[in-house]
């Protein structure tokens, strides 16, 4: 990896240079800490996407049970699932993310394991979830970490495990940002300060997930890509 690869483009510090990955990485951290901390009670809804279903449908088709929900919020696709008999792990970065699933897991009476953790830094063993889900949450990550993220996800996978993902047509709209060198958008404006945004195209989708045995995808509400990969 060249020193250039581990730098952000046209973002300058005082003295001109780019900064490093590992900088910008941390301030899309704190950008989440920030937008969940105004959020004091969690909103125990479901969102208004039609492919929830297929979500189970998928982790039924290859009989899994036990089930990570990556970068799970406050927590509605673990909830979700656990209304279902899944055993389910959450994982999020935001520590008010995981409080809020965890009230409402409580006030359902799920027993549900949420965690707070880093994507680049997970310690689940290998091979220990029969299923990964990720909503959302692909799209905040470059695509060199997006491609970390993938290769542990397939690690912590079983044999025969599945992979269920949802990634959004985000990217548009107004804002204000600069861009890293693989098109990645970094928010400057007041409302998303450090939010990394990037949308995948397919091609990019199946290269990331191309040590899977099987990858399907099909559009869904407006032009998100819903993703099933098979290790
Ligand atoms: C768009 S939200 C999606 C949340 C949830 N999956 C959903 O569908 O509502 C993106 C989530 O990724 C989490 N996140 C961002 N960076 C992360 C990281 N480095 N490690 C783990 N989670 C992260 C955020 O805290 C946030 O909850």
């Amino acid at each position: 990896m060249t020193k250039a690869d581990e730098l952000a483009t046209d973002k300058k510090d005082e003295d001109g240079a780019a900064l490093p990955i590992e900088v910008v990485y941390q301030e899309n951290i704190c950008f989440w800490e920030r937008a969940w901390n105004m959020c004091k009670v969690p909103y125990t809804q479901l969102p208004d996407l039609s492919y929830i279903p297929r979500i189970a449908d998928e982790l039924n088709k290859v009989g899994a049970k036990r089930i990570l929900d990556l970068g799970c919020g406050s927590g509605w696709l673990a909830v979700y699932l656990a209304r279902q008999g899944f055993e389910v792990v959450g994982v999020d970065v935001s520590a008010q993310a995981i409080n809020l699933a965890n009230t409402w897991a409580k006030q359902e009476d799920l027993k549900i394991s949420f965690d707070v953790g880093d994507a680049s830094q997970l310690q689940y063993q290998a091979g220990s979830f029969d299923a990964v889900v990720a909503n959302s949450i692909f799209e905040h990550f470059p695509i060199k970490q997006a491609q970390q993220l993938t290769d542990k996800v397939h690690l912590m996978l079983k044999d025969g495990g599945v992979f269920v993902g949802c990634f959004d047509k985000v990217g548009g709209g107004p804002g204000e940002y600069y861009s890293l060198e693989d098109g990645t958008h970094v928010y400057t404006d007041k409302a998303r300060k450090g939010m990394m945004l990037r949308r995948y195209s397919l091609e990019e989708l199946q290269d990331l997930f191309k040590d899977f045995k099987a990858m399907s995808n099909d559009e869904v509400d407006g032009g998100s890509i819903f993703l099933v990969a098979n290790k």
